[in-house]
């Protein structure tokens, strides 16, 4: 793949629209990476002459990164196209989709079926190609539809528009060959490729340089990172010790590990690295042993108790979130209060709870002990009260203590205070003067809420 051939549709592209105050807006949903690779979106997008509004019906051109990891998901985005069907007749507004949906046969045929108005369709594998199909579309309002079921190239060079200028996020490696038995991503992400350390380690240096703060590495599998031995680095462990090197950066956060790759020299990094946060999401998905083999993780619940007991000895301080699906096929009652006892030992700083959902083309789909509605949504509250009075707790422990917070910006609901995180990613709230944000700077806690701390200085 040629990034040049690209580079030269942006340049030809912007030409066209030069003086013309054309703009974009940008829909995204699903995890970081969709996030990551909208910013890949709008930095083509603001090379080729358009600026981003928030504004739907001031936008030119109008595009939705998908995500299909759950249902709902074709729900928003059907229900959304529907509204600017209107506006590409009247005022010729181009419509583009593309993220993980894009990769679904089954999407596909009922956006050709019912939304034949969509101008481009592009795929996980061909985001880079946006400048080319945003040409045909301009000169020969030709319909594009751009997908590969193959896995792409990683592809480097391209413009990147981040969202923040704080926090930022580096993919280092795209794809899953993990195939958990519920889940969607690995078919329409592809398989594992890595990125090379240099471009990684470049990435890094450059965003330093911008006065970035804080870095989130990002992938299916962070730590099954296989570097090509650039740098000396050729797995995931050499990775963060490269990166904690970096000036500039305070903070490494990655997202999101795989139990079973927690190797000792993944956890001997993360304590000798300063800069690694020490909080690491570490995904359960279930805590019974039973339904961890049908799902395919390749870990018993006594493995991860031992891997997170281990983690927690050898690193001091560290806390943990996860994610956990309840209502898998097959889990009984007995393996949902695993997943409870799990949660009660480990005492997680956060719990991301998810209700499973059939994913068509998965195994999970095609099993026939599916869990009834109701008891799913009954073991998803237990579970939601049990986290919930956790939290509470633990909020409990921070009070009184003085937190290095990383002073983000202006609090959304009050324009008063300030906002920021700590290490451990609590959100916490003060008073201050406005040329703190971007530091890192020790706050002492002084009240608890749910979802957020209060601090003074
Ligand atoms: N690769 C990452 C995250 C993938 S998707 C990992 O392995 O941790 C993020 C989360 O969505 C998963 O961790 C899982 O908890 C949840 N998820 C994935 N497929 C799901 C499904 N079919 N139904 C409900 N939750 C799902
Ligand atoms: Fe999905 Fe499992 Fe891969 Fe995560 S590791 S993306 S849950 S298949
Ligand atoms: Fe969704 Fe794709 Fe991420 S399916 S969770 S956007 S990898």
């Amino acid at each position: 793949m040629n990034v040049e051939e690209q580079l030269d549709f942006i340049e030809k592209v912007g030409k066209i629209n030069a003086g013309k105050n054309l703009k974009y807006t940008i829909y995204t949903m699903g995890c970081q990476l969709n996030e990551n690779d909208s910013e890949k979106i709008s930095g083509m997008l603001e090379n080729m002459g358009y600026s981003k509004t928030e504004n739907m019906e001031d936008a030119d051109v109008i595009i939705y990164n998908t995500c299909c990891v759950r249902e709902n998901a074709e729900d928003k985005l059907f229900g959304k196209l529907g509204e600017v069907k209107k506006q590409r007749e009247q005022k010729g507004t181009i419509i583009a989709i593309c993220g993980c949906m894009m990769q679904e046969k089954h999407i596909i045929d009922k956006i050709k079926k019912s939304y034949n108005f969509v101008d481009i369709i592009f795929g996980t594998h061909t985001i880079h190609k946006l400048p080319e199909d945003l040409y045909n579309v301009i000169c020969n309002r030709k319909r594009i539809m751009d997908i590969l079921d193959i896995d792409g190239e990683v592809i480097e060079g391209l413009p990147i528009k981040r969202n923040d200028n704080i926090k930022a996020s580096v993919t280092i490696m795209n794809g899953c060959n993990n195939f958990c038995s519920y889940c969607i991503v690995p078919y329409v992400r592809g398989r594992e490729r890595s990125r090379d350390p240099q471009d990684v380690i470049n990435e890094v240096e450059d965003i330093a340089k911008q006065g970035y703060k804080e870095v989130t590495l990002l992938g299916q599998n962070v730590n099954s990172y296989k570097g090509n031995g650039n740098l000396g680095i050729t797995k995931f462990s050499e990775l963060l010790r490269a990166v904690n090197k970096i000036p500039g950066i305070e903070r490494i956060r990655f997202v999101s590990p795989h139990p079973k790759d927690f190797s000792d020299d993944v956890i001997d990094a993360i304590r000798d690295c300063d800069k690694v946060c020490k909080l690491i999401h570490l995904p359960l998905q279930s805590g019974s042993t039973n339904i961890l083999k049908v799902m395919n993780r390749k870990y018993t619940k006594e493995q991860y108790l031992e891997l997170a007991n281990k983690m927690k000895e050898r690193i001091p301080g560290l806390t943990l979130s996860t994610d956990i699906i309840v209502g898998f096929p097959g889990e009984t009652d007995e393996d949902f209060e695993d997943t409870l006892d799990v949660v009660r030992q480990i005492n997680y700083e956060q719990v991301y709870m998810f209700i499973y959902s059939r994913r068509v083309g998965t195994p999970g789909d095609k099993m026939e002990n599916q869990v009834p509605e109701e008891d799913k949504h009954r073991r998803f509250d237990k579970l939601k009260a049990l986290v919930e009075s956790q939290i509470d707790e633990n909020n409990k422990k921070y009070v009184g203590t003085v937190q290095k917070v990383l002073v983000e910006g202006k609090s959304k609901n009050n324009e008063e205070m300030l906002t920021g995180r700590t290490d451990s990613n609590k959100v916490v709230n003060f008073e201050g003067p406005e040329d703190l944000i971007g530091n890192v700077i020790e706050i002492p806690i002084v009240s608890e809420h749910m979802w957020y701390l209060k601090g003074q200085i």
